[in-house]
């Protein structure tokens, strides 16, 4: 990789292992994705970049590309069975069997108090968070268990201690974390790992859209660590999971979280 683009990715070729490694980002076209889609691209991985708006998986696949790294942009809803079937096979015919596959699509955390909650917004958020995660999991896991491989699951502090965020999201992040569990137990004989991330406030295009600087000044003062976390932070932490450098470790959820959760 070019020097360029390591500056640029927000994370450099640090992975040595990881060059020539077939990865989907599922949420790659924005935020937390985007920024791991950049960080893998930079260490050698093909990556597939997923979401389902076109023009931006577009925009990052090309960024991408333009920097030196391998990507492809696939648009689809992670919560549609038609659409994996269909990312599924775009993936094989463009890049071949995956090795790492980062479940991030997803973010229905926007504040619900539960008084005013609908089954039917629940049903929207564990769909988009928990079930898709599930999904896209399900479609590629003859890959991982043939080839041995990294699933890397999102979840979010919402399910560590109560937060502004809806109900139903809090619920669905904790049945990411219990997949999580459960699948790493059920797919090392694979040779498959399977681990989680748990950020807290991640300052990306959507959260500064919606907050003010000095909300955001707010915030940051209630980290230990004084300051927000940036999509590259989350980004290198999928990078240990995705790489050997996390050969001995499955099942476990790595709060990403400027030392708020302890
Ligand atoms: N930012 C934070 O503070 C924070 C904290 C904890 C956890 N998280 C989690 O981190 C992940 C990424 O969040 P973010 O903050 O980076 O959000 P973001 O900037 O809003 O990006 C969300 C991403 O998920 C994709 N997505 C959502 N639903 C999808 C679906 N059904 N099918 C395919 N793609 C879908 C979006 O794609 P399109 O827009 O192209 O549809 C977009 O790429 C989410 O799972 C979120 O819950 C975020």
């Amino acid at each position: 990789m070019t020097e360029t683009f390591d500056r640029q990715a927000g994370a450099g070729a640090i992975c040595p292992d990881l060059d020539g490694k077939v990865a989907v980002v599922t949420g790659g076209s924005r935020g937390i994705g985007a920024a791991t889609a950049r960080a893998l691209a930079a260490n050698g991985v093909e990556v597939a970049v997923v979401g389902r708006d076109r023009a931006a998986v577009d925009a990052v696949a090309a960024d991408i590309r333009d920097l030196g790294g391998k990507a492809i942009a696939i648009a689809a809803d992670c919560t549609v069975d038609d659409d994996l079937h269909r990312l599924r096979a775009e993936v094989h015919a463009d890049l071949g069997r995956v090795d790492i596959l980062a479940t991030f699509a997803g973010g229905n955390g926007q504040p619900v108090p539960t008084t005013t909650e609908t089954a039917e917004h629940w049903r929207r958020v564990l769909d988009g968070d928990l079930t898709a995660t599930f999904l896209t999991i399900s479609a590629f896991l003859d890959d991982l268990t043939a080839g041995g491989g990294s699933i890397v699951t999102m979840a979010s502090s919402a399910a560590r201690e109560p937060t502004d965020a809806n109900a139903a999201y809090a619920a669905a992040k904790s049945g990411v974390m219990g997949l999580t569990r459960h699948l790493a137990g059920e797919l090392a004989p694979h040779g498959v790992r399977v681990n989680c991330l748990s950020p807290a406030t991640i300052e990306t295009e959507r959260m500064r859209a919606y907050t003010s600087d000095e909300v955001r000044a707010r915030l940051a003062a209630g980290f230990p660590l004084g300051r927000l976390g940036q999509p590259q932070d989350v980004a290198a932490a999928a990078l240990f999971f995705a790489s050997g450098a996390s050969s001995w470790i499955t099942g476990v959820t790595l709060d990403v979280a400027g030392g708020h959760i302890v």
